[in-house]
Formats: structure tokens, C-alpha cells, sequence
């Protein structure tokens, strides 16, 4: 018998995937107002304690404002995308991506979220940013709204838990449509929608010490994204008639500790608690589940009128995910644990794990394409994958990242493989092809790019770029269209 080997799409998108916070810098440059990713600080390592987490408190804030915190915001500096663009998009070229994914720094066009006119100077440097692309013939895959929510937005609604944030959003997202129509087909609404639930503050500019009740606010606010999501998927059809909006998930698999039947029922819950986003975005309902889950802990959804007719009525079109790591349920969660993203997990023994904890599991990304694929027989596309590593320059310049090279061509592997199992793939955007500050840590040393950029986590460094081992692989990769995986 021969064996079946399944081969990528001759019009499968290759390339890389960023977000604005994460890469622009230029925090307060041309017009641009403050956003909840601007508030986040560094903390060094050897001051990190396992209490620390992405929340921010309004004390925290009040301090920044006042000048009296002294703490650094690496995400106002980023790699400076906003001064470099053309420099980084032209390494992207090389490496032949034929996509590329940016968010748009919504504080860029309405610097408060709620103002009523847009900034032109913002509109005009994502202006700039896609003709570069188009020039390299590169398509963009453009997030709205990447933990990127208007300060304003957080000081006067406490953010995504204020109803008046949905209009704010679709006043946002019909202006960037119009202004891009001709530049932009492909969109995500949130980026990592579970996420506001894990973090408020990340997700939706929520300061959950504001909140009486946050568990019931982090869910209001959640409820208003999928709103808000409903109605620019709307708009997006109404101005961009071949546009297509995608709903994004962090997509944790959670696999039982053991066979135990108790295990393998916290797994299944586990699964549920992670799919129900998209089961909201691409059904367009509430699974009965999430609804028991609700009156168990006492939440009541505050929905107006025409709500659920509108989720219905304007679901996704495609589905994108990030994966990075698969998880392990257990009904007595006794034992060694390890970090993930933004979440923690038992070490599973069958696995390795990152330098910062994450456990590599390549085959679960074949598992969780089919999971997803079985369920809503959409269109998938893979829109973050990556390993965060620390890298060595050598005395020559040279950077040589085979571990990043392998966690790459595993993953590769096993998409192919999910293809050859009838999993409809769109493509595969690489997270942070170039060095960025990083989500969780706003580290520059968890470095995920085939390029790297000369700057620590203190700040210094001359920002330059320079080509790692990676990226002439990557390029072979993309060139083979995904054929040729040998190093
Ligand atoms: C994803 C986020 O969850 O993970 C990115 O969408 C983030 O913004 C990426 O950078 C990797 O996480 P981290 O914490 O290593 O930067």
C-alpha cells in the first residue's frame, strides 16, 4: 500500500502574524491616544511572583497618569514597526510570505475609542503599510482589535463592560472598512476572544477592582464583543462584498490526566469552556451548556432586545485560531505544573516544554484542526503558532535557532497531515516573524522571529534587524510550498 502523503493548497497563504501593541511603538506619535496595552508593565524577571498577572488595578493606572510609577511600558516602544515598516516588510518579502497579519491600533484612529471623527494620521500609516504590502504582493489579514482597547474607553465604560462600547466598535470597524475596501479582504474581529475571560483587562480594558461582581462582568462584556463582532460582520458584507470576517480562539486542547472517567469529564468540560466562543461566533447561538454553566454561577446576561437575532443572523466566515500548546484536565489537579498561555497545566510527561514552560505538542495541533473541523466544517486558518526561545547572537552575528526550525517543522507536519484528513486549511501565519515585545511577560528576550531585533528587556540596543538560521528555511518552506521541510 502507498502511503497517502497530503499536499498544502496551491492558493494556501504562508507568512506571519503580529499585533499593533506588540510591534508599532510610537505610542503617542501623530494623534494616537492611550490603549489598555500601554499601561502594561515590565516586570523583571527576578521580581516576578506567581501572583503577577496581566491584570492592571485602577490604582496602577492612577499612578502611570500621575508620573509617580516609574515602571516601563515595553509595549509603547514594540520593535518600532512604525518608523521600520517598509525595512521589515521587505524581509518578509524575501522570505516569499504571501501573507501577512497586523492588528490596527484602534486608539490610532479614534484615540479616545469614542470620539467622533477619526484621526487622519492614523488612517493614513495603515494606509502606507498595505500598499507596501501590496507592493511585495503580500495579502494582509487584519485584527480589529488585539488587547488594544482605547484607555478612554476603559475611564469612562470601565471598557467592554459598558454597552455603549459596541457602537464605538462599528463606528470603528465601518470606518477602517471604508477606508480600506480596496486594500484589505480578509479580517478577524477579536483576536483570542476567550481571552477576555482569563484576563479582563487584556481582553476588554475591564479593571475588574471596579467591578461589585467580576465574574459577571467579565461575561457582559464578553457578551457585547460577540455583539459587536455580529454587527461589523455585517457592515464588513455591506461594504466589502467578497470581505471576510473570522472569529480568532486560543485554542487549548485539553487532553484527560488519566483514563479515569472523572479526568476525562474535567477534559470534556475543559473543551467545552474553550470551544463555546466559537460555537457563539459560528453558530450564532449560546450552546445549552454555557447556559447551565451561567445560572450555576449566578450570571445573568444582560441582552437588549434584537441581541440574539443579531449573533444569529451575521456569523463568522472563517475560523482562525492560535495554538501553541496542549493542555492536561484533571478532576484532583494534584501534581507538577507548568505554565501555558495565560493559563497553567499539568506537566504532561510525553511532552517537552519551552523555555518558559509551554508544552510542545505538535500532534495536538493535528487534534485540535480535526476537533474543530468535525464541529463546524468551516474554513480554518492558523493565524499564530511559534515557540518563544531565548537566542544567542554569535561572535559572527550569527543566530543559529534549530530548536525554533524543529518546533516549525513539526507543526508543518502535522497541518499536512490534518489536510491529508480532510481539514479545510486556509493558511499558517507564524507568530512575531520578526522579534516583538512578548503578550504575557512584555519580555524582548521570549523571542518567536526568523529576524532577529537588537534590543533586551531593559530597553537598550540599536533595533536593528538580522536574519536568523529560520528564516532561510522559512523560506524554503514557503517556496516549496510547504514540500520541503528539511533544514
Ligand atoms: C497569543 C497572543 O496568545 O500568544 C499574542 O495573541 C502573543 O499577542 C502570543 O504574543 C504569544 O504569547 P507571549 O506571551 O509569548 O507573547
Amino acid at each position: 500500500m502507498t502511503q497517502f502523503k497530503a499536499k498544502f493548497p496551491a492558493d494556501f497563504y504562508w507568512g506571519g502574524a503580529t499585533a499593533a501593541n506588540q510591534i508599532e511603538g510610537a505610542f503617542d506619535e501623530d494623534g494616537k491616544g492611550l490603549s489598555a496595552a500601554d499601561f502594561v508593565e515590565y516586570i523583571p524577571k527576578e521580581q516576578r511572583t506567581k501572583d503577577n498577572s496581566m491584570e492592571i488595578t485602577a490604582e496602577q493606572i492612577r499612578k502611570t497618569l500621575s508620573g509617580e510609577s516609574t515602571a516601563r511600558h515595553p509595549k509603547r516602544e514594540g520593535n518600532d514597526f512604525y518608523h521600520r515598516y517598509q525595512e521589515d516588510i521587505a524581509l518578509l518579502a524575501e522570505m516569499g510570505f504571501t501573507a501577512f497579519r497586523i492588528s490596527i491600533h484602534w486608539s490610532r484612529i479614534f484615540p479616545n475609542g469614542y470620539d467622533e471623527t477619526p484621526n487622519e494620521a492614523g488612517l493614513q500609516f495603515y494606509d502606507n503599510v498595505f500598499d507596501e504590502l501590496a507592493k511585495h504582493n503580500i495579502e494582509p489579514v487584519v485584527t480589529l482589535s488585539h488587547y488594544e482597547t482605547p484607555y478612554g474607553l476603559t475611564e469612562k465604560y470601565n471598557g467592554w463592560v459598558g454597552r455603549e462600547v459596541i457602537d464605538h466598535f462599528v463606528r470603528y470597524a465601518e470606518t477602517v472598512f471604508t477606508r480600506y475596501k480596496d486594500k484589505v479582504k480578509y479580517w478577524i474581529s477579536f483576536n483570542e476572544i476567550n481571552v477576555i475571560t482569563i484576563s479582563p483587562y487584556t481582553g476588554g480594558g475591564i479593571l475588574s477592582d471596579q467591578e461589585d461582581n467580576p465574574m459577571q462582568a467579565k461575561y457582559q462584556g464578553l457578551h457585547h464583543q460577540f455583539v459587536a463582532s455580529a454587527l461589523a460582520t455585517k457592515k464588513l458584507h455591506e461594504i466589502i462584498p467578497e470581505g471576510e470576517m473570522g472569529c480568532m480562539l486560543a485554542k487549548m486542547t485539553h487532553y484527560p490526566h488519566t483514563p479515569n472517567p472523572e479526568d476525562v469529564l474535567k477534559a470534556q468540560q475543559d473543551n467545552q469552556n474553550n470551544l463555546f466562543f466559537t460555537d457563539v461566533h459560528v453558530r450564532g447561538e449560546y450552546p445549552d451548556y454555557l447556559n447551565c454553566f451561567f445560572k450555576e454561577h449566578e450570571i445573568e446576561i444582560v441582552k437588549e432586545t434584537g441581541d440574539e437575532e443579531i449573533i444569529k443572523q451575521y456569523p463568522v466566515d472563517y475560523i482562525s485560531i492560535s495554538y501553541y500548546m496542549s493542555l492536561l484536565s484533571s478532576a484532583s489537579p494534584e501534581g507538577e505544573q507548568t505554565e501555558g498561555n495565560l493559563t497553567k497545566s499539568l506537566k504532561n510527561p510525553y511532552l517537552e516544554a519551552s523555555d518558559w514552560g509551554w508544552q510542545i505538542d505538535p500532534v495536538g495541533l493535528r487534534v485540535s484542526l480535526n476537533e474543530m473541523y468535525d464541529r463546524y466544517q468551516k474554513p480554518i486558518f492558523i493565524v499564530e503558532n511559534g515557540l518563544g526561545a531565548y537566542d544567542k547572537v554569535e561572535e559572527d552575528g550569527s543566530i543559529h535557532d534549530d530548536y525554533r526550525i524543529e518546533y516549525l517543522r513539526k507543526h508543518i507536519e502535522q497541518m499536512r497531515e490534518a489536510i491529508g484528513d480532510g481539514v479545510e486549511l486556509m493558511g499558517y501565519l507564524a507568530w512575531g516573524p520578526i522579534d516583538l515585545v512578548s503578550m504575557s511577560t512584555s519580555e524582548m528576550s521570549k523571542r518567536y522571529g526568523f529576524v532577529y531585533v537588537d534590543k533586551d528587556d531593559e530597553g537598550n540596543g540599536t533595533l536593528q534587524r538580522s536574519r536568523k538560521d529560520s528564516f532561510a528555511w522559512y523560506k524554503k518552506v514557503i517556496e516549496s510550498n510547504g514540500e520541503d521541510l528539511s533544514s
